[in-house]
């Protein structure tokens, strides 16, 4: 995770930033604080990379790369804003003892590459090049499955699919939770294939992304407004954690976002 010290909003890449809008640093440190202590509570490690001036995203770690197997993929961001990013966070986990993979192509790191037990499911349409998901692929030896964005609010992949169970015991499927408007239709057809039983979210709940969340298999820590979301995932036996990260939804980002894996 990155403390958002340095967090504001001065420029805008996605349609929820509004430069022209305050934003409360303070704040967005005291909401993101709760989020490192649950995931405390939670029982996590959680490293902290330390925030670069003049980088106010960074705070959006999941953007810093994909790590897999002690290997790190890194990220090569779309817009010149965040481009400094990339090279900080690749460092960054190389000093954590990843195997450093400086990508030749465009990708946003695991806000577009999810891992789903044994494949990644990637993102494209806004940020994440099609030719990474096949670098990916072949840097990390796994299948990835590639989707399609369509909606310019649900840019980066974990906006539009929760994923609810990282890790499935052997012979046990993993679930997801997903906006479908926020895929083309053939990627739609993909996603009802492989996950009959996902939990479909409702618009509202997108909408304050809600689906932008963080599931160890049983707890899910998500935004404490996406209600309908928070109901869904106790009927089918998960434990929701509501958090309010309203300031840093004034960037583009939840929970997921301000969380990089690290799969050693
Ligand atoms: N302002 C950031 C951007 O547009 C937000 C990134 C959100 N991160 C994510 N994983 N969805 O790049």
């Amino acid at each position: 995770m990155c403390r958002p010290d340095y967090f504001t909003v001065s420029y805008r890449i996605n349609p929820w930033m509004f430069p022209e809008n305050p934003t409360n640093t303070t704040l967005a440190v005291e909401q993101w604080e709760r989020l490192y202590a649950i995931y405390i509570e939670l029982g996590f490690e959680v490293h902290l990379i330390d925030p670069i001036e003049g980088l106010p995203d960074m705070v959006y770690s999941a953007n810093g790369g994909f790590t897999l197997d002690g290997i790190a993929y890194g990220a090569k961001f779309t817009y010149d804003e965040r481009a400094a990013e990339g090279p900080a966070y690749l460092a960054w986990l190389a000093e954590q003892g990843f195997t450093p993979h400086a990508a030749a192509e465009v990708n946003e790191g695991e806000g577009d590459m999810l891992l789903v037990g044994d494949v990644i499911l990637a993102g494209t349409g806004f940020r994440t090049s099609t030719a990474s998901h096949r670098e990916l692929a072949e840097t990390v030896g796994r299948d990835v499955v590639s989707l399609t964005l369509v909606d310019p609010e649900f840019y980066h992949l974990d906006t539009a699919i929760a994923v609810l169970d990282p890790d499935p015991a052997p012979g046990q499927q993993a679930n997801i939770a997903y906006l479908p408007k926020a895929f083309d239709e053939a990627s739609q057809a993909i996603l009802r294939e492989r996950y009959p039983d996902a939990i479909i979210a409702t618009e509202e709940d997108a909408a304050v992304l809600g689906l932008n969340s963080f599931s160890d298999g049983l707890h899910v820590v998500i935004a404490s407004r996406a209600t309908d979301f928070d109901r869904q995932l106790r009927e089918r036996g998960y434990e929701p954690i509501g958090v309010d990260l309203s300031e840093l939804l004034l960037g583009g980002g939840g929970v997921k976002c301000c969380t990089l894996e690290l799969r050693r």
